[in-house]
């Protein structure tokens, strides 16, 4: 499943951090607003259990969310979109997922691991803005799913047909959440139009 979330305001902001222009302190800032006008459509199937919940004048019902969430990042650029989600889910925990793709054979490499354990009852939500050739979101999911955890979404900022296509092939259950779908890979395996390294940009690393 491949969720666009279209909304002028996500556009908007979109549109700003392409920009080269953008410092790495307004980029960071837009990056968390659009991951927090994202939450609602993300989190819009989450199972919930009717709960009785008291009114200063009488007892109504009322709805509790059935699950642990557990924020994944998958460092670096991940981290870029967690506290724009923290902020609308501060119940949730955190988990972290060390990933850098080498950029000769553009694989991933795992190099940090860390998160809360049980992870089968808890609704898991991946995080990386950057769904370029699907390598590192792939190797995130089945890391993922061989510690355990049962419901995982992912969510990008920008996605390559190219990394939908392989993320889907591996994984046809996770739902994808992007912001836009952009044009393709560049031969370095950068998106096209994109907005360059978001890691990079996040961090003032250029
Ligand atoms: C970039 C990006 C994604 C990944 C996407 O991270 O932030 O995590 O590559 O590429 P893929 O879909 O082809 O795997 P990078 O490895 O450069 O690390 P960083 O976030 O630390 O900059």
């Amino acid at each position: 499943m491949l969720h666009l979330i279209d909304h002028p305001l996500i556009s908007a902001e979109l549109a700003c951090v392409r920009d080269p222009g953008c410092p790495s302190f307004e980029f960071r800032q837009r990056v968390r607003r659009i991951a927090s006008l994202m939450v609602p459509a993300v989190t819009a199937d989450l199972e919930v259990s009717v709960i009785p919940c008291n009114t200063p004048l009488e007892i109504t019902v009322g709805n509790k969310i059935q699950r642990q969430i557990i924020l994944v990042p998958i460092l670096r650029a991940g981290l870029g979109f967690l506290d724009g989600f923290l902020d609308l889910i501060p119940q949730a925990a955190v988990a972290h997922i060390g990933l850098a793709r080498n950029e000769e054979t553009l694989q991933p490499e795992a190099y940090y691991l860390k998160h809360p354990t049980p992870l089968e009852e808890a609704d898991l939500i991946l995080l990386d803005p950057m769904l370029a050739t699907g390598g590192s979101a792939v190797h995130a999911l089945n890391t993922l799913y061989e510690a355990g955890a049962k419901r995982i979404r992912f969510v990008s900022l920008l996605a390559a047909p190219e990394g939908v296509a392989t993320v889907r092939a591996a994984h046809p259950a996770v739902a994808i959440f992007t912001a836009a779908i952009d044009r393709c890979l560049s031969e370095k395996g950068f998106i096209l139009p994109g907005l360059g390294d978001a890691g990079d940009r996040l961090f003032g690393t250029i």
